[in-house]
């Protein structure tokens, strides 16, 4: 059975062109700058399309040979790119009244154990994967479940959308309940097996996904810090340092580590596609050690509110940062929505977020910090036409906002604080329409 809600679209014409508002980036903006040369913004331009790439961007109309699409007085940006979501918490989200260790006793791990089941792990990632869709997200970094099945179900469902997706089956030997751990055999087999399927096929790669030190023995540790040796070119994801019991315990659970980063960092686990989730409790060392590494942090605003886990020192951060969802801890795939959280945490902190450095982070710097700048996060020439088209305002509040708007900072910033996926005119991957 499918739970798709799929359009059929058109296919793709060979040649078109989109006619709106551009709005990228040729560089990373400075922390606070409103005026910023990194942006680009190219009112009621176009960008031509060809064989689902981008080809060129120009202010005049192209001729008749080009298929065209007019969305005059919308917002097109890159599609957005979610660096640390799970699939199998769409059902979690929401969950009342705990934090993070009971949270995932209570609600998270007995609502994974279902992705066991091949048809709920496929149902799961296609309902999953529309919703990233639908939310502007056309690229991600996705946990799956333990079960290999439910990484394969990832990969077949992100195939058959043109996506660009990165995910693993979740790493997990101990703490965690009957049906949700794997031992390091049977992992490494499955790892070693889902890589040669689908890792670099088409648009999908792998991550070595260790859910988080506590649920891994150093034995585990060590079998997934190989696998990241032995090809360079496989992902890392995880969690760190994101909630201070959770810190305790590791530092229980690892007394020979300096601090929870050094378990990862010990086996060979923070290289340059490490995407390490949170990162709120790390110390200056720690930081270093990321930047030096050429690891990211994905920040996951939405979450940290939602489960009180703390407020994430970006303006200080000297590695790469990108945002993330992380639904379920997260409460929406909604990037816009997570920018706006994003400024809210800094506003806590004393600090403030422009649109830019949000917005940067969801796309180019994202990318960029995947290695994949040359294919997504931006509307230059030769990358892939994964774009979407913004409504500028929904509703009666959001549009006297947007009127009201007296320069472009001021515009985006009240965009990305009221816009959600109700805001979404279009969805393009590969220059086909999904939404
Ligand atoms: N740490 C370990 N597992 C998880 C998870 O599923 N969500 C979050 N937010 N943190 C985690
Ligand atoms: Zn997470």
């Amino acid at each position: 059975m499918s739970f798709t809600t799929q359009k059929n679209f058109e296919p793709a014409p060979r040649r078109w062109a989109l006619r709106g508002d551009l709005l990228d980036f040729t560089a990373a903006p400075a922390w606070g700058e409103v005026a910023s040369a990194a942006v680009r913004f190219d009112r009621d331009h176009w960008l031509l399309i060809e064989d689902g790439r981008i080809v060129g961007r120009q202010a005049h109309e192209p001729d008749a040979s080009w298929v065209r699409k007019d969305h005059a007085g919308q917002l097109v940006l890159p599609g957005f790119i979610d660096t640390h979501v799970h699939c199998p918490q769409l059902e979690v989200i929401g969950s009342y009244g705990t934090e993070l260790l009971d949270w995932l006793e209570r609600y998270t791990f007995p609502s994974e154990c279902a992705f066991a089941d091949p048809a709920r792990s496929r149902a799961g990632a296609e309902v999953f994967l529309d919703a990233l869709l639908a939310s502007g997200t056309t690229a991600a970094v996705v946990f799956a479940t333990v079960h290999k099945v439910s990484a394969e179900a990832l990969f077949q469902g992100a195939m058959a959308r043109g996506m660009r997706l990165i995910t693993g089956k979740v790493l997990m030997d101990r703490h965690a309940p009957d049906g949700l751990r794997d031992d390091v055999t049977r992992a490494e087999r499955d790892c070693v097996d889902l890589i040669q399927r689908f890792h670099c096929q088409g648009r999908l790669s792998y991550a070595v996904t260790v859910r988080f030190a506590p649920t891994s023995t150093p034995e585990q540790l060590a079998m997934a810090g190989a696998l990241c040796r032995a090809d360079a070119s496989l992902y890392m994801q995880t969690h760190v340092a994101e909630n201070r019991a959770e810190v305790e315990w590791v530092a229980r659970l690892f007394p020979e580590a300096r601090s929870y980063l050094d378990v990862y960092e010990r086996v060979g686990l923070v290289h340059e596609r490490a995407v390490l989730a949170h990162g709120i409790w790390l110390d200056a060392q720690d930081k270093v050690l990321i930047a030096e590494r050429g690891a990211q942090v994905a920040h996951c605003p939405s979450s940290n509110l939602f489960l009180g886990s703390g407020l994430f020192d970006w303006s200080a951060a000297p590695f790469n940062v990108s945002l993330a969802s992380d639904v379920g801890g997260g409460t929406s795939l909604s990037l816009p929505r997570n920018m706006g959280d994003a400024y809210k945490v800094q506003a806590l902190r004393g600090q403030r977020l422009t649109a830019w450095t949000a917005l940067h982070a969801a796309t180019r710097g994202a990318a960029e910090a995947l290695q994949l700048g040359h294919e997504i996060g931006g509307l230059s020439a030769g990358q892939a036409a994964d774009l979407c088209v913004w409504d500028w305002a929904q509703g009666p509040v959001a549009a006297a906002r947007d009127a009201a708007a007296r320069e472009l900072h001021e515009r985006v910033f009240a965009w990305m604080t009221l816009a959600d996926e109700r805001n979404l005119a279009a969805c393009y991957v590969a220059g086909r329409q999904r939404v």
